[in-house]
């Protein structure tokens, strides 16, 4: 029995574009689909499409893990690399997406430089029968990733979900440009937890407050009391100017370190993640990452049973 009444609709999607209408209901229908298919219990649903990965931005674990779950659904997939495409000669988004959809693709994973790229999409191909992932979008949302994370968290405490009702998560490092905590927050704040975001000022300004959080400039304050603590990259690529003085001046006063955990007074429970690329000590000591309390590589193989089920989701809308 689920303990939440949701004021959202369970509705059938046709894109995953944002962590902010996701319903609890939604996710947690979701989350035992993508656990049934990592136990192996249930098999995937064969959807058997024309599948294209749109990268218009570097990526190893989300590109490789659509990459599988389309295999595993029996999509062809289409080759993309953003350096050989059309793109190099100046074709725009819009018609690279009409090509391949002339070639018959009907599920388009997108990567992209741009925050408000994927609204442009969605209404440009209002009424073309095709489906769109989003798997980053500038500094906006990563909505695949949010998923895999809080599935990660839950599987920590057996899908015991009324469990992580008032539980601390601290969000730590470049929120400012990242699309991972945007994504994050929505999908945790509506599960119930806690967050709070831990940098430094002109990483994590205090606007953020209105989205629900707490916003903290010391780490070991902002990180007392968490279970769960989610460590990101500095997102140098999305910085216009040296938003830091230096990696090693960050490291000092943000990076985490078994040390920070113990003065912190974090117990053995605390659990790390981190969306990956790891910069290995700058951001997050290289042995705490290796530790039993990171959940780093859970994370990698659990967005493969997610994305299978995220892609599960969009096949009951195909025609
Ligand atoms: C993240 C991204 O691309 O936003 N990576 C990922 O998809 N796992 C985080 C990052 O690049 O730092």
């Amino acid at each position: 029995m689920l303990w939440w009444t949701s004021h959202y609709d369970f509705t059938v999607m046709r894109h995953i574009i944002s962590t902010k209408t996701l319903s609890i209901e939604w996710v947690a229908s979701l989350f035992s689909r993508a656990q049934s298919l990592k136990l192996g219990t249930q098999k995937p649903l064969i959807g058997g499409g024309i599948g294209s990965l749109l990268f218009y931005e570097n990526s190893t674990r989300t590109k490789n893990s659509f990459h599988l779950a389309l295999q595993e659904l029996n999509y062809k997939i289409l080759d993309f690399q953003i350096e050989s495409s059309s793109a190099t000669k100046g074709e725009n988004i819009t018609d690279t997406i009409q090509t391949l959809a002339n070639l018959g693709a009907n599920l388009f994973v997108i990567r992209h430089g741009s925050s408000l790229i994927m609204q442009s999409l969605e209404k440009y191909f209002l009424n073309h029968p095709i489906h769109i992932i989003n798997a980053g979008n500038g500094m906006n949302e990563h909505p695949s990733q949010a998923l895999l994370d809080l599935f990660t968290i839950a599987e920590s405490v057996g899908f015991d979900y009324a469990s992580l009702r008032g539980q601390k998560i601290s969000i730590i490092g470049d929120c400012l440009h990242s699309r991972v905590a945007r994504s994050n927050i929505h999908l945790l704040k509506r599960f119930g937890l806690q967050v709070t975001l831990v940098g430094p000022p002109n990483l994590v300004p205090w606007g953020f407050e209105d989205l629900g959080v707490e916003v903290s400039h010391n780490l070991k304050q902002g990180i007392e009391g968490s279970s769960f603590l989610m460590v990101l990259r500095i997102q140098k690529e999305r910085q216009n100017a040296n938003v830091i003085s230096s990696l090693s001046e960050y490291n000092k006063y943000y990076g985490l370190s078994e040390s920070m955990l113990s003065q912190a007074s974090l117990l053995d429970s605390v659990r790390v993640l981190h969306p990956g690329p790891v910069n290995r000590n700058i951001e997050i000591e290289s042995s705490l990452l290796d530790s039993d309390r990171s959940l780093v590589n859970q994370q990698v193989l659990n967005g493969r049973f997610v994305r299978i089920a995220l892609i599960e989701e969009l096949q009951k809308t195909m025609s």
